[in-house]
């Protein structure tokens, strides 16, 4: 792995940093490159400006690994006010809720019953969807996922195309009919769980999505998001799902705020479905880390913003 991809993974679960330097005003500077603002109403106004440009998006709240059931239910509330305000305001929204912020670590029937609730309120305005965190969740997430599923069908989980296990993982949900989103995966794995190489994750995403475009061609049920920014993989996977019957209605690209912006257009220009995801809320350091890692390059706009 890049040393300085591998540096950016290391800083993001490192609780001084997280204290420190989000207080940092170059550091609260740059992080809007790819967040509106830290509220609810900040996220909702680029989901109106998105919304005006044809496009619907996901709303997501930051945070991860809370550490009371308190803490959990506050979340819970938080989302339920973002379905409402949307809902108000005629948007097409869904939300994205991370395992970890709805109390996994706590036990997976808090989680549970937590991300029930929140389908119980999504229920009728598209996908719940649920983010996959780093390898050591993907089988109490995907446990989550199944539990949820009979009772919920809106609910909709992440799949990182790094992983070694995801095929097989695949292979064991589609007979559930499932919402997939499909992803490269942005944590720091080890190379026994996930692939090192750059072209092995990009050749996965490309098999994996096919299977998935397959699936839904040859009469499976479900729906699929290509979450990813990479060109090339969109293109082709757009092209084969718009090309078949089955699939050319069930998918969308998913693409994140302030990623890509030109494959955005594009994208809308030729009317292949496009949501973007917009995250918000003050804890922004792990997952901006993150954002950085995926492409060290942008740690020159950290340092641009330092200088002005
Ligand atoms: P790749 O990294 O190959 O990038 C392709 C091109 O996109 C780059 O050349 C660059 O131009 C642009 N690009 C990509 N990332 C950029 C960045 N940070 N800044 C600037 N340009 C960038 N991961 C996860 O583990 N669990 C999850 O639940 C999710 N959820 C999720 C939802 C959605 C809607 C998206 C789009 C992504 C995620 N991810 C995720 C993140 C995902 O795993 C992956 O890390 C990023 O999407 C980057 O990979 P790409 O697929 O864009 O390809």
């Amino acid at each position: 792995m890049d040393p300085l991809r591998r540096t950016l993974l290391w800083a993001s679960t490192n609780p001084w940093l997280a204290s420190s330097l989000p207080r940092r005003r170059f550091v609260r500077r740059a992080v809007r490159r790819f967040m509106p603002g830290e509220t609810r109403d900040d996220a909702l106004r680029e989901a109106a400006a998105l919304d005006a440009r044809g496009v619907p998006s996901i709303l997501t709240m930051l945070g991860e690994n809370v550490e009371t059931e308190d803490e959990t239910r506050a979340v819970v509330d938080e989302y339920r006010r973002v379905l409402a305000a949307a809902a108000e305001r005629r948007l097409d929204v869904e939300v994205s809720v991370k395992p970890t912020h709805l109390g996994l670590d706590l036990g997976p029937a808090l989680a549970a019953r937590n991300v029930a609730d929140l389908a119980r309120a999504a229920a009728g305005r598209g996908t719940l969807w649920i983010d996959m965190e780093g390898s050591a969740y993907t089988d109490a997430t995907l446990d989550l996922y199944r539990g949820l599923k009979a009772e919920h069908g809106n609910v909709g989980v992440c799949l990182q195309s790094y992983l070694r296990r995801t095929p097989a993982d695949l292979e064991s949900l589609l007979p559930l009919s499932p919402r997939i989103r499909l992803v490269k995966g942005a944590y720091a794995e080890p190379p026994e769980r996930a692939f090192p190489a750059k072209r092995d994750v990009d050749a996965a995403y490309l098999s994996l999505g096919r299977r998935l475009v397959d699936h839904l061609a040859g009469g499976g049920d479900g729906f699929v998001g290509f979450g990813t920014h990479d060109p090339v993989l969109i293109r082709a996977l757009a092209d084969e799902a718009r090309g078949r019957a089955g699939a050319a209605e069930r998918f969308e690209i998913e693409m994140l705020y302030g990623i890509g912006r030109r494959e955005q257009d594009r994208l809308v220009e030729e009317g292949v479905p496009l949501r973007i995801l917009v995250s918000y809320g003050e804890a922004w350091f792990p997952w901006y880390m993150r954002r950085l890692a995926e492409r060290p390059a942008n740690v020159w706009f950290v340092v641009r913003s330092l200088i002005r």
